[in-house]
């Protein structure tokens, strides 16, 4: 692939340059691509600060790592392409002069067609002020040649209502093709291979559905607490932080009906969109309570230095679908911190006629990404004792120089190529905070649901 010649010639504009997102994980991932020369030739990174950035503090600062004279020289030429503006998001009149700058720039570039990204790599809080006064200095449609996105990192809202005002505001500037709602764990290969997978594998595929599979488990567990993140952990919790956008999309993907052609972007998303609204709402706490685990780790408290916090680290909830496919089936969304291991994965267990009898596939997400499938086999000698093995598929031993593809790198070049299909719609943000709604009101309701685990724990029930 060489999506540099395919792409338009760029604008990037990073709101929170400065912040932890953009430096640890975006700047680095550019890098990445233009060392591959994946990145258009025209491209120009406008990193907006409230405080005045000198360029090669900034860039040493970041530590990207070269492992010769030609990264090196890379490194010099990468740096080139940013361009730092003193910006404070909340002034419109910041926004003309950025406008401005943009305007200048796109005639340098002497395009018919450039692409126009506004990241929006800053707090939630402020994302409708930054919307708002991109609407009113015209930045949402800016002048002919220029094409205006926005890419907009989670959380989506904080609860239902939050939500529907943040689309609804976003609405009022942007269009839905316009908007790119980021879960970066959809970019990973392992959760790309779901639907290919299904799709390729006619073994599965016919035995995907309630007749055949007896319950599917995902779980996404992380052996690190909140390393510091005090004031961001305490108003987000494991529910919102991971639930609502990685576990509800991996869900989807495993559950959803395929369509025809998986290139068809507009097809994924309203079958991935058809499961989240379909997931059977609770209806009574009693309802939540027998279906939903919420826990915090030992050290939590004291780490955050709240002794009363009742934010949970640990979530995990119960869902059905009421679709005729997958109807009675127990689908269990799992996350924690502070576990004994970091793993990700989905669990399918299929119904066996003998209740010692073990059939499961496992997508493993990460880390050892690949696939288990457990067969259950006659162990050999002359009884008829059965024993349980396991079928491995490995990315690293099956493809040479496997190396994991930091998923925000494949985030940023979809956007480019204006491919939205990992991207979430407004519909299924909406769905996904109809399911958890009800869990949220019964947690403030609620004081004596909470377990507190050992730092190092395994997963809780259910
Ligand atoms: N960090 C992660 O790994 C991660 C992962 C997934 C999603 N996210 C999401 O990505 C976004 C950015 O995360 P982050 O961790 O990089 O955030 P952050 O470090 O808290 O903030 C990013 C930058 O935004 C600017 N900013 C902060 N408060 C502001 C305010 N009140 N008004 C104007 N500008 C303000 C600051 O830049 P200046 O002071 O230079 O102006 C700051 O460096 C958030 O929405 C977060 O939820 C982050």
């Amino acid at each position: 692939m060489n999506p540099s010649n395919e792409i338009d010639p760029t604008i990037l504009v990073i709101f929170g340059i400065s912040g932890s997102l953009a430096t640890k994980k975006l700047i680095p991932s550019l890098f990445q691509l233009y060392k591959k020369q994946l990145l258009p030739e025209k491209i120009v990174i406008i990193g907006l600060s409230r405080q005045k950035i000198d360029l090669n503090q900034f860039v040493n600062g970041l530590n990207l790592q070269t492992k010769d004279n030609i990264e090196a020289e890379y490194l010099n030429k990468f740096k080139t392409i940013f361009t730092f503006i003193d910006f404070e998001p909340s002034n419109v009149e910041d926004f003309h002069s950025l406008s401005n700058s943009i305007n200048q720039i796109n005639q340098n570039f002497q395009s018919k067609n450039t692409n126009l990204l506004f990241y929006l790599s800053i707090p939630p809080n402020i994302f409708s002020t930054v919307v708002k006064n991109l609407g009113l200095s015209g930045l949402n449609k800016p002048d002919k040649g220029l094409e205006s996105k926005i890419l907009v990192e989670k959380p989506f809202g904080y609860d239902l209502i939050s939500a529907k005002k943040l689309i609804e505001d976003t609405k009022m500037y942007f269009k839905e093709d316009q908007i790119y709602r980021i879960d970066h764990y959809l970019a990973k290969d392992t959760a790309q291979n779901i639907l290919t997978f299904r799709r390729f594998n006619p073994l599965f595929q016919t035995a995907w559905n309630n007749q055949h599979i007896k319950k599917i488990k995902i779980l996404a567990l992380e052996s690190i607490g909140i390393e510091g993140r005090a004031k961001f952990y305490e108003s987000i919790g494991a529910l919102r932080d991971l639930i609502q956008s990685h576990l509800l999309q991996l869900m989807a993907l495993t559950t959803m009906t395929l369509p025809k052609e998986l290139s068809n972007k507009d097809a994924i998303h309203l079958a991935r969109h058809d499961i989240l609204s379909n997931i059977k709402s609770f209806k009574d706490y009693d309802e939540v309570s027998k279906n939903v685990i919420r826990g915090q780790y030992a050290s939590y408290r004291e780490e955050v230095g709240n002794p009363n916090s009742m934010t949970e680290t640990y979530a995990s909830i119960t869902i059905e679908i009421e679709n005729s496919i997958w109807k009675g089936i127990p689908i269990t969304l799992s996350t924690g911190k502070a576990m004994k291991e970091k793993r990700t994965e989905i669990v399918i267990d299929f119904s066996a006629s003998h209740e010692e009898a073990v059939n499961q596939l496992t997508f493993r997400i990460q880390p050892n990404e690949g696939i288990d499938i457990c067969l259950t086999v006659k162990q050999p000698g002359l009884d008829r004792k059965t024993e349980v093995v396991t079928m491995d598929f490995s990315y690293k031993q099956s493809f040479d120089n496997y190396n994991i593809q930091e998923s925000y790198e494949k985030v940023i070049i979809d956007a480019l190529r204006e491919d939205n299909t990992l991207f979430a719609t407004s519909d299924e943000i909406i769905d996904t905070w109809n399911i958890l709604q009800p869990i949220m009101d019964y947690w403030s309701q609620s004081q004596n649901d909470l377990i507190i685990y050992a730092n190092g724990s395994e997963e809780i029930g259910p």
